[in-house]
């Protein structure tokens, strides 16, 4: 079941400047690029490192430390990488924006989430 939590102050946010913000208790970053907003994980598959300091290319997020794309609508990685980002569901409502974060029914998920 999803579970949607909404992020302040987001007016203040430049466009295409990927921030790092909290959903309910895990942290996502989110970006709002050409297409609208896109939330995805706050770190890098191939190294961990945070994607804040990442841009946006079209359709594509690009990891700032050694180049990794992701599609910003899979969260696939670019062939070859064998990696991806998970992509979480977003939705604006009176100009707010909600991020939706899958909640878990399971002892483990409950606690570390
Ligand atoms: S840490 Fe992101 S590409 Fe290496």
């Amino acid at each position: 079941m999803l579970q949607w939590y909404k992020v302040d102050k987001t007016s203040f946010y430049e466009r295409n400047q990927i921030y790092e913000v909290e959903a309910g208790r895990i942290r996502v970053c989110i970006v709002q690029y050409e297409q609208g907003w896109k939330a995805f994980s706050r770190k890098c598959p191939h190294a961990g490192a945070s994607f804040v300091t990442g841009w946006c290319e079209g359709e594509e997020l690009v990891c700032s430390y050694h180049r990794h794309r992701f599609n910003l609508n899979t969260g696939k990685g670019c062939p070859g990488q064998g990696d991806f980002i998970t992509i979480y569901p977003t939705k604006v409502e009176n100009n707010d924006l909600y991020v939706g974060i899958e909640k878990s029914n399971s002892f483990f998920g409950k606690w570390f989430q």
